[in-house]
């Protein structure tokens, strides 16, 4: 919904001074300080907008604002420019109607910012696309341009706009800018030529002496030293805060935006230049054969280079300062300048040269800026124009009275716009139309220019009269022919009630403009509506071979001469304000009244009499009596009845039938007086602005009552529906832990009773076990006992039946049979009779076990017998010898079990059989027992020689082996001993008896491969002599031998099968014979 405000709303002081009450002037100043104190720098009159200069940026010129006021209705936001800004353009778009935008005000009070405001507001909210922006630019770049040639740094303005501007912008049906035209009012020229104290001459000069670059200021043949310059006043040529040469760029850039080709500009920058050297140009006199001065030009340099920048013969201008031709009946008479005329010659020249540069400049905006269409189109006008004019000390001149005048008769326009509007309003509404009074000025307007008798056609009629014409004599005319006018005042005037005032100078008149008084002083009137130039300079000025230059004097073109006098300026200015009021009458006016609020264009000062003496001259009070003289205020009824609704229970809240009775019902309820009011076709008129301040007044309470109200009943809701809501939370939030508590219980008493059930399951199956074992052991019991107890009937009945012994016999025959069986059993499995088997049926009974061991033995002796029963008497004696062997050896000598397999041959040789021995058979006396070949050991190196061994019973024999010769022979009783090795060798040693006579070599060591017989045989030998001992049999592995004297230690020891097979024996030192035997693999 949009958000309806009013004006009415948040009001410092009133936005509107229709609605002051009540209304004095104090008031009305009292109300524009208090907005102004606020920043409220704009208040409005009815429509009209009072715009106070607040000397600093405020923040109300944005994007945003302009959003703001954009569509919206004149009254429904805080009073603005925008607003009539808004206002005027949409009347135009949509109501077809032309406007017109009047800006007035004293100098630096606000003017061209204002209509610069006007004009970019308009520009922000009008239609886009690139045509339209092109056009827009160019309309808002031409404001740079022209401020450029036609503003000055005054005393009271930095920028002051020294000309009036009248631009009108031209739309097309949708709203679009086409295009537009610029009217110019009266240049102040008098400026380029003199300026006041602390002003400055147009910026264009400065801009261009400091911002132009050094090749264009040679070109112009300018020097960038303002003090170069006559016409440059020195006093004040830099102003803070305006950087000239910045100025100077974007001039430039503006004139390009507008259109302006590069010779155009040069040409104009040309004749800028000109000016200034003009400026420069003195004469000196030269008294004449007459005795009168003639002027001449002192310095020529400034005059060539002038003349060289506008193309113009030198000899032509100097003569134009010296000279004058005057022309009468086509007669013409040359006469002599003196300095004086020579140099108002000269300013007039410079005067005109810039003021008709100027003009021309407008007119090349608007040839640039005009519309390309013909269609039809429409108009709004921006008119910045000077206010009231009023200098204190009575400094008032022909500019202020041209001025003044023109706004007496904006004045009056105003006041037939405003009636008019009025007028019309009522009717349209169809309200009884009462009369106004008010101060028409239209009695003043015809004082100045009455054709017959106004003042300025007295000056032109004054001007163009033939005789001496003075200023005096001006006013001498006025005071005879304007005498009875209740508005002009003068000393020596006939109405001779001035004749003391002595406020009132002689040479001053006064009018009382609808402003207020104002004096002029009549000096320069005549000249100044003269606006004289020298025909011969303008002649000259023709001449100049410079295009520019041309198009401004066509005046000199002598074929044109024209002896008519050249309208006079009050006369131009009569016409063009005329021609201005024709066209602003076909428009809708919309004023905007600037007020300056003090003079040192400082923020924040409020200087009450400087904006007194304002309000005075701008007739703002008779503005407000104007507006007020019908109804003070009125409103369509819809947005009335909507604002004060609430005054009334009838029309609160809702108003069903139509608004206008709404209302009607809505004022009845109020008592509001008949008189105060009127009711219109569309609107409500209150005449009174204290009516509306009531309304306004009850409705603020009524507002708070409502808000409260409204506070009330919102609250109530909020916190209903946030109870609501809480408590619909709360119930979810129960719910949900309510649910949640249920399923905890549950799952507790769940486990529980599952639980205490498998308890209870579990002491059941306990019991019912318990129970059945007890039954099964009861089954078991009874079993037992019936058996026994069946047993024990079976018994006692069955014992009659046996006989004491009956088991006995039964035992003995089973025994008898058992043994029976064993015995047979044995038969059938006897073992081989061959003593060495070990093989004996298993035992079948525990209890035969002795038996049975017997038995095997018994059976084993039986065995052996009959085998040694069959041996013989030889084979007896082998077997003896074998036992013996077997006796001595038997796991004492590693040799032993190789040998129990060999039979004991005993005589090897075959001694008795073989011739060969026959003599060494025949040297043994006793019977051979053993013949054999041994291995005699060398002592000394342990070798070994072969040599025949025999043993008788008395004996042993050593001989060649080869002849049989008898190396030895030694009788056993001499041998004490025998030693052989634990080992497999052979070898032996025999050892003597000491002292015999066998032992004088020493002991006898031999080794033979019987040695196990050799040794047993020697041995059984000692056994059945019955004179000695048995010869004993060492068994070690370390003996002694007796070699000669010396005892050798004979030791044996084991070597590896590597080092061969055989048996070594070495002599290791004197003492040691160390045999090697190769263990066996
Ligand atoms: N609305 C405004 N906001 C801020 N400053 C302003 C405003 N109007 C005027 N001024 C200041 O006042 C100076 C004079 O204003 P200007 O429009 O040139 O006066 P005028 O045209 O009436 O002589 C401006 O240069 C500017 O500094
Ligand atoms: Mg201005």
């Amino acid at each position: 919904m949009e958000v309806k405000t009013s004006l009415l709303d948040n009001m410092i002081g009133v936005g509107d001074m229709v609605l002051l009450e009540p209304l004095s002037e104090d008031s009305f100043l009292g109300n524009l300080k208090k907005r102004f104190d606020h920043s409220e720098i704009y208040t409005y009159i009815g429509s009209v907008v009072i715009s106070m200069n607040p000397y600093r940026s405020l923040p109300i010129y944005t994007p945003e604002k302009v959003e703001e006021y954009r569509n919206r209705n004149f009254y429904e936001l805080s009073p603005h420019i925008y607003a009539l800004a808004d206002e005027a353009y949409r009347s135009l778009r949509d109501q077809d109607k032309d406007q017109c935008i009047l800006i007035t005000g004293e100098s630096g009070a606000g003017k061209t910012e204002a209509s610069k405001l006007v004009m970019s507001y308009v520009a922000a909210v009008c239609g886009k696309g690139h045509e339209v922006n092109k056009v827009k630019e160019q309309l808002l770049q031409s404001n740079p341009v022209l401020e450029a040639f036609g503003n000055a740094k005054t005393v009271r303005n930095d920028n002051s706009s020294r000309f009036g501007k009248y631009m009108d912008i031209e739309f097309d049906f949708k709203g679009d800018p086409l295009g537009g035209v610029i009217s110019n009012y009266l240049l102040e020229k008098s400026r380029v030529v003199k300026q006041p104290r602390g002003e400055r001459n147009f910026h264009v000069f400065y801009q261009l002496l400091s911002g132009a670059s050094d090749d264009t200021l040679r070109k112009l043949k300018l020097d960038r030293d303002f003090s170069k310059y006559n016409y440059l006043s020195l006093d004040s040529a830099v102003v803070s805060g305006l950087d000239d040469a910045a100025n100077f760029r974007t001039v430039r850039n503006a004139m390009q935006i507008v259109g302006f080709m590069e010779d155009e500009v040069q040409s104009v920058l040309e004749l800028v230049a000109a000016v200034l050297k003009l400026g420069n140009i003195e004469f000196k006199p030269e008294s004449r054969c007459n005795g009168t001065d003639e002027s001449r030009v002192k310095d020529k340099n400034d005059l060539k280079e002038m003349c060289e920048l506008l193309g113009m013969e030198q000899s032509v201008l100097e003569r134009a300062f010296s000279y004058r031709t005057v022309e009468a009946k086509m007669e013409k008479v040359s006469t002599t300048l003196n300095v004086a005329q020579a140099y108002y010659a000269r300013d007039a020249l410079a005067k005109n040269l810039y003021s008709r540069l100027f003009s021309w400049l407008v007119t090349r905006i608007n040839e640039s800026i005009q519309a390309q269409t013909k269609a039809r189109h429409k108009v709004m006008g921006v008119l910045d124009i000077y206010g009231f004019e009023i200098f204190e000390n009575g400094d008032n001149s022909f500019e202020q009275f041209i001025i003044n005048y023109c706004n007496e008769k904006l004045q009056q326009i105003f006041i037939e716009l405003t009636l008019r509007e009025e007028q019309e309003e009522y009717v349209r509404e169809g309200i009884e139309w009462t009369n106004i009074e008010y101060f028409n000025n239209a009695i003043i307007c015809d004082l100045i220019e009455n054709n017959q008798n106004g003042i300025l056609a007295m000056l032109d009629e004054e001007c163009l009269r033939p005789g001496t014409v003075t200023d005096e004599t001006f006013l001498d005319k006025l005071n005879t022919i304007c005498a009875d006018h209740q508005h002009f005042e003068s000393r020596l005037n006939k109405n001779s009630k001035f004749l003391n005032d002595h406020s009132l100078p002689h040479n001053c008149f006064r009018i009382q403009h609808y402003a207020g008084k104002v004096l002029y002083r009549v000096e320069g009137f005549v000249d100044k509506n003269n606006d004289l130039l020298y025909r011969d300079l303008s002649q000259a000025m023709y001449k100049a071979n410079h295009s520019l230059i041309k198009q401004l004097f066509p005046e000199g073109n002598p074929a044109k001469v024209n002896l008519k006098r050249p309208p006079t300026a009050g006369f131009q200015f009569r016409a063009s304000v005329g021609t201005l009021m024709r066209n602003l009458q076909t428009k809708n006016p919309n004023y905007i009244r600037c007020i300056k609020p003090n003079d040192k264009k400082a923020s924040h000062i409020f200087t009450d009499s400087l904006v007194r003496h304002q309000v005075r001259y701008l007739g703002l009070m008779e503005n407000v009596r104007v507006r007020r003289a019908g109804y003070a205020f009125r409103q369509p009824y819809e947005p009335c009845l909507e604002r004060y609704k609430m005054l009334c229970k009838r029309t609160w809240p809702h108003w069903k039938g139509p608004a206008r009775e709404g209302v009607e019902v809505l004022m009845a309820d109020l008592q509001i007086p008949a008189e105060e009011i009127s009711y219109g076709r569309s609107k409500i008129f209150i005449r009174n602005p204290r009516t509306l301040f009531f309304l306004e007044e009850k409705r603020k309470q009524c507002l708070q009552d409502l808000a409260t109200l409204i506070q009330k009943i919102y609250r109530g809701w909020k916190c209903r529906t946030h109870f609501l809501l809480m408590k619909k939370s709360q119930i979810v939030v129960a719910a949900w832990y309510r649910r949640y508590a249920q399923q905890k219980t549950y799952r507790n008493i769940k486990s529980a009773t599952t639980v205490v059930q498998s308890y209870t399951r579990g002491w059941q199956a306990r019991k019912l076990l318990r129970e059945l074992k007890y039954q099964k052991r009861c089954e078991e019991a009874v079993t037992t006992i019936a058996a026994f107890w069946h047993g024990t009937q079976v018994r006692r009945e069955y014992r009659k039946f046996f006989r004491a012994n009956a088991g006995k016999k039964i035992y003995d025959f089973t025994i008898q049979r058992i043994i029976q069986k064993y015995f047979l059993g044995l038969k059938s499995s006897m073992p081989s009779m061959s003593p060495i088997d070990r093989k004996w049926p298993a035992r079948p009974y525990g209890f035969l076990d002795g038996v049975h061991t017997e038995l095997r033995k018994i059976f084993h002796h039986w065995r052996c017998k009959k085998y040694r029963d069959q041996f013989t008497e030889e084979k007896k004696a082998v077997y003896e010898e074998k036992l013996e062997a077997s006796e001595i050896f038997k796991d004492k000598k590693a040799l032993y079990p190789s040998s129990v397999s060999q039979p004991f041959k005993g005589d090897y040789l075959e001694i008795s059989k073989n011739p060969k021995y026959q003599k060494l058979n025949s040297a043994v006396d006793e019977k051979v027992l053993l013949a054999d070949v041994v291995n005699k050991i060398n002592r000394a190196n342990g070798k070994g020689t072969p040599r025949i061994f025999l043993l008788t019973k008395k004996n042993f024999v050593l001989a060649d082996q080869k002849t049989g010769q008898v190396k030895a022979s030694i009788p056993l009783p001499d041998v004490t001993s025998m030693s052989v090795s634990t080992q497999k060798d052979g070898f032996f040693a025999l050892k003597l008896k000491e002292g015999s006579a066998s032992a004088v070599k020493g002991d006898f060591l031999l080794s033979s491969e019987h040695l196990i017989e050799i040794i047993t045989k020697l041995h059984r030998i000692g056994a059945t002599a019955a004179d000695r001992e048995k010869l004993k049999v060492d068994i070690s592995d370390e003996f002694l031998v007796q070699f000669k004297q010396d005892k050798v230690c004979v030791k044996f020891i084991q070597s590896s099968p590597k080092n061969g097979n055989s048996v070594s024996c070495k002599r290791k030192n004197n003492r040691l014979l160390e045999v090697s035997v190769p263990t066996s693999p």
